[in-house]
């Protein structure tokens, strides 16, 4: 394997995952975690994120400051540029600036929520924004099925959602056929097709990753980890979703960032690796663990907590079950996680209530207005 991994394009650098991941490769973990501070990366990255409500540059402050701004020009080894991943004529003028030889794209709409409320801005950005980026890719790179190279890579992030619903039993793997039933999962299988699409159409050299639920440091308080912690902090209700029976399988955004940066160092062009908590939890039963959990910090006893949870109307079409069988990416890159969801829990929500100003300020913004203007006081 000769991938250069020299000038890094990341895309959605600004967001959850995004945000994590360059800190990671920069030595960096928001929560000072040695075992997630061993990248060895050396090149540059440059984040392409047009900022929408879910960006936040506040998670890169250390790494402006270290890598970017903060250095001397010619030491500089992070740059930002504030650009829609739909605009072709910005992000070839990155190509070329930057003399891009990786992209890992994370950028998305990425809350199923608000794919139900407004789907178009997730087929623009997940489906025409991950055309933009790979048909650049290609062009730039001068890929074609006679000329297959070995020193670039296309790498493209998705979600288990794009597999759809599983009963009791069993695990999504890689060959699982697609089966999605939201406007956000549609639109992501809709882009790992293009992605499959582009590698054997065109030999652009891409990979590809399916992952299960994230939580950790840096989560848009929207989705169900940081918005129950903050509302267990206010004292508000906790809104759960029907009879809360729907399980997911929960991952530390850092083991996912790992697993990540493995398969772009090693992993084999044209493949697919699921990435998995190994970690189901009920929606209810996990409501319950962060109660314990946060209840105390908070100043309250867990059973006047408990007393806030509400059940609501269910998410329409809301998957029953995600589970992934991760024995590819561990048998071929040899990946483990390293936190344990006693660990990791525990951490997130220490971190929530110890970040108040980083929730408060997201939550004083336009999300304000939205949440009130589509769900009242219910959230
Ligand atoms: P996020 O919503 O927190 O961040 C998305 C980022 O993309 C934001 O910084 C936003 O400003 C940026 N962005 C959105 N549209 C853009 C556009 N048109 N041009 C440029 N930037 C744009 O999302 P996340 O939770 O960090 O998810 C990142 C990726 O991981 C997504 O592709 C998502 O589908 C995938 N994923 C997420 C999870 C999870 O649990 N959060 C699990 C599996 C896969
Ligand atoms: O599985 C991977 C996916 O995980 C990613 O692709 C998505 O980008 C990410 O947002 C996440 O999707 P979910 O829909 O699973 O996450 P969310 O946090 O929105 O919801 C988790 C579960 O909690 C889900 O069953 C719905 C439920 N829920 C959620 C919210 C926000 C509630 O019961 N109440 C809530 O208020």
């Amino acid at each position: 394997m000769s991938r250069k991994l020299k000038n890094i394009l990341v895309t959605g650098g600004a967001g959850f995952i995004g945000s994590n991941f360059i800190n990671y490769l920069f030595g960096l973990s928001a929560t000072g975690s040695k075992e997630f501070m061993d990248s060895g990366f050396e090149g540059r990255i440059v984040n392409v994120d047009c900022l929408t409500y879910a960006g936040n540059l506040e998670n890169l402050a250390m790494v402006e400051e270290k890598f970017g701004k903060g250095v001397l020009e010619g030491e500089r080894r992070y740059f930002f540029e504030k650009v829609d991943i739909c605009d072709r004529a910005e992000i070839e003028r990155i190509f070329r600036q930057y003399d891009i030889d990786t992209v890992i794209h994370f950028a998305a709409e990425s809350h199923v929520d608000r794919s139900i409320l407004g789907p178009e801005a997730f087929i623009r950005t997940n489906v025409m924004g991950t055309f933009t980026l790979l048909d650049v890719a290609r062009n730039y790179w001068g890929c074609s099925l006679g000329n297959q190279r070995d020193d670039v890579l296309f790498h493209h992030i998705s979600t288990d959602e794009v597999y759809g619903s599983l009963g009791e039993t069993g695990y999504f793997t890689e060959t699982t056929p697609y089966d999605p039933r939201s406007p956000y999962s549609s639109s992501k299988a809709s882009s790992d097709h293009i992605v499959m699409a582009y590698y054997h159409t065109y030999g652009l050299p891409i990979t590809l990753s399916n992952c299960t639920n994230n939580y950790g440091p840096y989560q848009f308080p929207e989705k169900l980890l940081p918005l129950m912690i903050s509302n267990i902090r206010d004292g508000k209700n906790l809104p759960v979703y029907g009879e809360g029976k729907n399980i997911r399988d929960w991952i530390y955004v850092e083991d996912h960032n790992r697993a990540v940066w493995q398969i772009v160092n090693s992993g084999r062009a044209g493949e697919k690796y699921n990435i998995g908590g190994e970690n189901e939890w009920q929606n209810i039963k996990l409501l319950h663990k962060v109660i314990e959990l946060a209840s105390p910090k908070v100043g309250r006893t867990a059973d006047e907590v408990e007393k806030t949870i509400v059940h609501v109307k269910d998410r329409p079409g809301h998957d029953a079950r995600y589970a992934i069988d991760c024995s590819k990416i561990k048998k071929e890159l040899g990946w483990e996680r390293r936190m344990t969801f006693e660990q990791g829990l525990q951490l997130t929500v220490n971190w929530y209530l110890e970040h108040q100003e980083w929730v408060d300020h997201i939550l004083s913004g336009e999300y304000k207005n939205w949440i009130s203007a589509n769900y009242g006081d219910r959230k």
